[in-house]
């Protein structure tokens, strides 16, 4: 059996903590698909096009590992791309409430089209867990240092935006 995981998000940008994610999720399910899409009610920095271009070059070459962009319900395209679970990083209590939210609610929705699709949760190097696209964005756009945080491509997509 091909079990096939999506990790979605907005990623605006990708981080280390995602492909912390990524990479996990890598040795546990035959193939993972990182699933980029347009955050409901936040303006992105980074238009859907790069955010997508933007991870599948962190990703190159690993195997088992692609890199879409979707529209719509994360639920309908899991099931059109014939996914067993999502995977989503749970980096502190802070996260929960709102995971927790949302796996229940694509579960009664995956449930409805007769389908069952798992939520898995992984946690990332506790090293990322104080990390977000946000605070990247906001340390950049102040000069700071980002290397540590983000791929090369990122670092360089992010410095001409912030110009
Ligand atoms: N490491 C570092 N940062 C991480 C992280 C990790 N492992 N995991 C999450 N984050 C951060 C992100 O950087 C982001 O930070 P920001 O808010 O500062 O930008 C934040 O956590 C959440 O981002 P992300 O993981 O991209 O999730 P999201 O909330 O943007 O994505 C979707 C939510 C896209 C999965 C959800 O809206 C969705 O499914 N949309 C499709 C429509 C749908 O089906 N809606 C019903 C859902 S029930």
């Amino acid at each position: 059996m091909n079990r096939i995981a999506i990790y979605p998000g907005s990623f605006d940008p990708v981080t280390h903590g995602h492909l912390d994610i990524v990479r996990r999720a890598a040795g546990i399910f035959d193939s993972v698909i990182v699933a980029v899409t347009d955050p409901g009610g936040k303006k992105t920095l980074f238009p859907l096009r790069e955010r997508v271009e933007l991870f599948g070059k962190a990703v190159r070459g690993w195997p088992r590992v692609s890199v879409q962009s979707f529209k719509g319900l994360l639920v309908d395209y899991a099931t059109e791309k014939k996914a067993c679970a999502i995977v989503r990083g749970l980096r502190a209590v802070s996260d929960f409430e709102y995971e927790f939210q949302m796996a229940l609610m694509n579960r009664h929705l995956s449930k409805r089209r007769g389908s069952s699709l798992e939520t898995v949760y992984m946690m990332p190097d506790e090293s990322y867990t104080y990390l977000s696209s946000s605070l990247v964005k906001e340390v950049a756009r102040l000069k700071g240092d980002i290397d540590h945080f983000v791929p090369p491509a990122v670092c360089t997509a992010l410095k001409k935006y912030i110009k």
